[in-house]
């Protein structure tokens, strides 16, 4: 059961009496952060109070108190401070609610009954180039929400929109009718693939780099020049002209910097013969590998045989760290796939009198925004736009979409913002569209995540690392056990696995998923603290209290004896425990997995308080019905942190 929400069901009409639109206040109504304010707090009194004339917040929020009317199962409601409604549930009630929960599969967390069907679009890499740190977020965030959402009861769609049609294919073309190594390809297709992009990336870049080089230095000097001056006339007491100065120095120092690792790059690849000649063979070799895209999108059959040939292969490289992740998705619809359906898209927005032409290039200007959203260019080449339309479009009317979450990175939320406002004056009112953005992993420099050698980490290797740090320390905390090491070899293993996968994955969930966050491995894979780790070791820690009472939980679950909330800790932990369902409810609602994360750390933490409370014993509760109430209890919470982390996609084990 929602508790919050049966709590806000009875407040909503009671408000309508002070407001025409409870619902923009009814959120004030929350769990209390503090036991000694109630189970739940409702702070609304004071924002009515302060649009009707006259009324004191503290009186109002008597009157709300006197109409609502809980008695069936919350304590008569008081009110304190300026004006707040404190609400504690009743104790038999609690208890009631919580012996429901033993027999209950949903663990209290019911189907819904508004069920959408979802379309949640992540992971999306662009295909052919290897997978790497930055695919992380988008992939864990995207399924953590496909799982909630489909456990409440919705048809969700987990559909990865990968970037298969892009300018990749035309280096990797251009690599493969150039560059080819036949004998590592027949060995291993996409690592030769993956080479042949790296390889003509990096030798675009070498170009491009090389044409940049005197322009940075002409920068450098003016910049110099400038300095020069401001310090010959500088009056040492302004304060603006200090500012600027400083400003210039760190300029120059910037631009210096990116000098020199411009030069270094450049005289390392010239210091390779084998690259240095290809490099002058191939000066244009930018334009040569847009070629090869452009021929591949006008139907070019060689390039598309070639396309058709290497497609399937980047899947499976792909599919490798989907099936290591454990990420599933029913569909796998990429760019490639709409393409055929662009033509008509622009065509129907042009009818439609929603697309017009601008200096040779078709544009939407949806309203209310500035920028006008382009969907075919001057060359006649379509847009990324146009393809997320045409999905838009097949979402709607082939999969029945009700709703779309782009779990996508936070740097194209200007391309959703026209996107989305488009596609309301395209027509799909009632379609309703959210972009799940995150923001960007970064060193413990506050820079993007790199290796120390300044490349991109790639994810496989990312998932070796952290599986190998997990089982360093699964192996050190074995041997130090009291009794000896308990674990064999392929335990460890499996442990390592759920730890390293688990604790990379929680990191990344746990967070604001709006905000940047620094990729830590110690703290990530630390026993203490709001980690998966200390998640599993609690799930493991009430396995273990089965193991040694020699308790079978199921048989436990059948036991006709009443749970009993009789200490504080007791009843924190059991009131945390029927949180679990408005936890799940906020999360779908907001596509935040970090409430869930939240909350299964506070229950970690109150189970933990529980379990060492002096007056909670368990295994040696004097009373039987006591401990069978108490390890109903541990059940319970051992329960609700397995789910929890599964919808998660993270794994428990019942040993550490
Ligand atoms: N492939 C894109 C990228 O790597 C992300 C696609 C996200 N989904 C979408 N429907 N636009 O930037």
């Amino acid at each position: 059961m929602n508790i919050l929400d049966a709590l806000r069901i009875r407040f909503e009409p009671v408000l309508a009496e002070w407001t025409d639109d409870p619902s923009s206040v009814i959120e004030m109504l929350k769990a209390s952060q503090d036991a000694k304010f109630g189970d739940y707090q409702a702070n609304f009194a004071m924002p009515l109070a302060a649009k009707l004339e006259g009324v004191k917040p503290r009186d109002l929020a008597v009157q709300i108190a006197d109409k609502v009317d809980l008695s069936d199962f919350c304590e008569p409601l008081e009110v304190a401070g300026p004006g707040f409604i404190n609400i504690k549930l009743k104790q038999d009630w609690l208890e009631g609610l919580t012996q429901q929960l033993v027999a209950d599969e949903r663990l209290g967390v019911s189907v819904t009954e508004s069920p959408q069907k979802v379309i949640v679009d992540f992971s999306a890499p662009n295909v052919a180039k290897p997978m790497h740190v930055g695919h992380l977020r988008s992939s864990v965030i995207g399924d953590a929400n496909y799982r909630v959402l489909k456990f409440l009861g919705h048809a969700v769609v987990g559909d990865n929109h990968i970037g298969d049609w892009g300018t990749q294919f035309g280096m990797i073309i251009f690599g493969y009718k150039h560059f080819l190594d036949e004998e590592a390809f027949q060995q291993s297709s996409v690592t030769e693939l993956a080479r042949l992009y790296r390889l003509v990336n990096q030798l675009s870049d070498y170009h491009a780099n090389k044409n940049t080089v005197p322009t940075l230095q002409n920068e450098i000097e003016q910049l110099e020049d400038k300095l020069k001056t401001l310090e010959e006339t500088i009056d040492q007491s302004d304060k603006k002209a200090q500012k600027q100065l400083k400003k210039l120095k760190s300029d120059i120092g910037e631009r210096k910097s990116e000098l020199t690792s411009m030069q270094e790059k450049l005289v390392e690849l010239e210091q390779n013969e084998d690259l240095n000649s290809k490099a002058i063979a191939f000066p244009e070799i930018a334009r040569l590998a847009r070629d090869e895209t452009a021929k591949l999108h006008a139907g070019d059959a060689e390039n598309l045989e070639l396309w058709k040939q290497f497609l399937p292969e980047c899947l499976d490289a792909i599919q490798v760290v989907y099936d290591r992740l454990d990420i599933h998705f029913d569909l796998t619809l990429g760019e490639s796939y709409y393409q055929p359906m662009l033509a008509d898209v622009v065509a129907d927005l042009k009818q439609k009198g929603l697309a017009q032409e601008s200096q040779g290039a078709i544009c939407v200007f949806a309203e209310g925004l500035k920028a006008p959203s382009i969907v075919q260019k001057q060359d006649g080449a379509f847009t990324y736009a146009t393809t997320d339309l045409a999905t838009i479009k097949y979402r709607v009317e082939e999969l029945n979409a009700d709703r779309i979450l782009y779990v996508v990175d936070s740097r194209q939320s200007e391309h959703f913002q026209l996107l989305f406002a488009t596609v309301k004056q395209w027509g799909f009112t009632d379609l309703e569209l959210q972009h799940v953005s995150f923001g960007t992993i970064l060193g413990k420099n506050k820079r993007p995540y790199k290796t120390r050698s300044g490349d991109t980490v790639g994810l496989e290797s990312l998932l070796d690392e952290s599986i190998q740090r997990a089982y360093t320390i699964v192996t050190k905390n074995d041997e130090a056990k009291r009794d000896g090491p308990e674990l064999n070899e392929t335990e460890r293993q499996q442990i390592a696995e759920s730890v390293g996968l688990g604790g990379i994955k929680y990191a990344d969930l746990k967070h604001n998923r709006d905000s940047d966050y620094v990729f830590d491995w110690d703290k990530m894979l630390a026993n203490r603290g709001d980690t998966a780790t200390y998640m599993q070791y609690a799930y493991a820690r009430v396995c273990g209290i089965f193991r040694k009472g020699n308790i079978d939980r199921e048989a436990l679950r059948t036991e006709q004896s009443l749970l009993q909330l009789t200490e504080e800790s007791e009843r924190a932990l059991a009131l945390q425990i029927n949180r679990y369902s408005e936890t799940l409810e906020s999360v779908a609602i907001e596509a935040r997995p970090n409430y869930l994360t939240n909350y299964l750390f506070e229950l970690a933490n109150l189970f933990s308080t529980f379990y060492n409370d002096e007056n909670c014993q368990v295994l040696k509760a004097e009373d039987k019905e006591v401990k069978t109430s108490r390890l109903l209890l541990c059940d319970l919470t051992a329960s609700v942190i397995e789910h929890g982390l599964s919808l998660l996609g993270i794994r428990t084990c019942e040993r550490m």
